[in-house]
């Protein structure tokens, strides 16, 4: 599967009522890395910024003036299907009909004060971890992804002519190549 990146935004009323810390824990529960994090507040400029593409909306007021309230944590997830993944962990944009389990369902007020945002396709995932990340505050490859791996069992690795290891251990030739990334990291703003 691709390993993909995308933005996570914990909002203003998520922060608010203490539960950075539950959110991030269920995005690792989840699988995902955190590559890269920080805590902001949003400028009026930036919020506009942020949600240009519903600027004709008749919620962008309130959706601006929401996301400057309080300070929001902004970071990048990277892990298997990260967009999908992330929008799954999320739940529903309106908390009334988010799942059992889902970050929105446990904090979320409403479809305004939805406590998390994350990008909705990989070419979103691009441009909007590009204006919050300048590419050289990301890794440049993908981190080490999935748990340890099972050890072959030492007969096998005598039969591979191996030591017994991870099986993603490095060979005699040199350290793997790391990963390609599905969309590659983001540009510098
Ligand atoms: P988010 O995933 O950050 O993307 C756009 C945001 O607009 C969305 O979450 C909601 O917070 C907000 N939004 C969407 N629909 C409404 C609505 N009807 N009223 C207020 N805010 C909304």
């Amino acid at each position: 599967m691709a390993i993909e990146r995308t933005l996570s935004i914990i909002k203003p009323d998520a922060t608010e009522g203490n539960h950075i810390g539950d959110i991030l824990g269920m995005v690792e529960k989840a699988g995902l890395k955190i590559i890269a994090m920080k805590m902001m507040h949003l400028s009026q400029a930036q919020a506009e910024a942020f949600y240009a593409v519903h600027a004709e909306r008749p919620f962008f007021g309130e959706l601006t003036e929401f996301m400057r309230r309080s300070p929001v944590v902004v970071s990048v997830l990277e892990g298997e299907n990260a967009v999908a993944t992330y929008r799954e962990v999320m739940g529903a944009t309106n908390p009334a009909n988010a799942d059992e389990g889902t970050i929105r369902k446990a904090f979320a007020k409403d479809v305004g004060e939805n406590s998390v945002h994350g990008s909705d396709s990989q070419e979103n995932a691009a441009i909007e971890i590009a204006f919050f990340f300048p590419a050289s505050q990301l890794p440049c490859a993908p981190l080490f992804h999935g748990a340890r791996r099972a050890r072959r069992p030492p007969g096998v690795a005598a039969q591979l002519g191996g030591r017994a290891g991870p099986a993603h251990a490095d060979g005699p030739g040199g350290p793997r190549p790391p990963h390609r990334l599905a969309a590659g990291p983001a540009a510098s703003p």
